[in-house]
């Protein structure tokens, strides 16, 4: 394992509920630190260059739809094997098959409604944290004191 960043989403349906602090809370948690941190409202053009690679599936408008619907809060978090670790606190994509205690479990609705998005892989999540943040925007992890 090596210390990894992996981008965050915490979609409108969650950000809607009021859910963003318990998600941070449970992110830091579980060791994962926050490097970048931003709320923002997606444009359809945004939305569509950040889910491309889904541009052909027949939920890609729906999902676009959804991501542009309100607030998102997106951060970059830091820390050992942070991607895996990251997408197991959140859950499978579909929240009715999410267990309790992941976030999907607990703040999601159904396959799309899933309150939270996290990259799959190390390749994509540099791709999709440099859509969000400039390397300036970034800020190295604490130390312990
Ligand atoms: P994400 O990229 O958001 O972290 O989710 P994921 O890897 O678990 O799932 P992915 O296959 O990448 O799908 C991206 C998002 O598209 C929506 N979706 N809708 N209606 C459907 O069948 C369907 N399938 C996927 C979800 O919001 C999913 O997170
Ligand atoms: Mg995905």
């Amino acid at each position: 394992m090596s210390i990894e960043r992996t981008l965050s989403i915490i979609k409108p349906d969650a950000v809607a509920k009021g859910a963003t602090g318990e998600i941070l809370k449970r992110l830091e948690a579980a060791g994962l630190e926050i490097i970048g941190l931003k709320k923002a409202q997606l444009d359809e053009t945004l939305a569509q260059g950040f889910y491309a690679v889904h541009a052909e599936r027949p939920f890609y408008g729906d999902l676009v739809k959804f991501m542009t619907s309100g607030p998102v809060v997106i951060s970059v978090l830091e820390g050992e094997g942070a991607i895996a670790k990251y997408r197991d606190l959140m859950g499978p994509t579909n929240s009715t098959e999410a267990p309790a205690g992941t976030i999907r479990g607990d703040f999601g609705t159904d396959i799309e409604k899933n309150a939270v998005h996290g990259s799959d892989a190390p390749e994509t999540a540099k791709v999709e944290i440099a859509y969000f943040f400039d390397a300036s925007q970034l800020v190295a992890p604490s130390q312990a004191l």
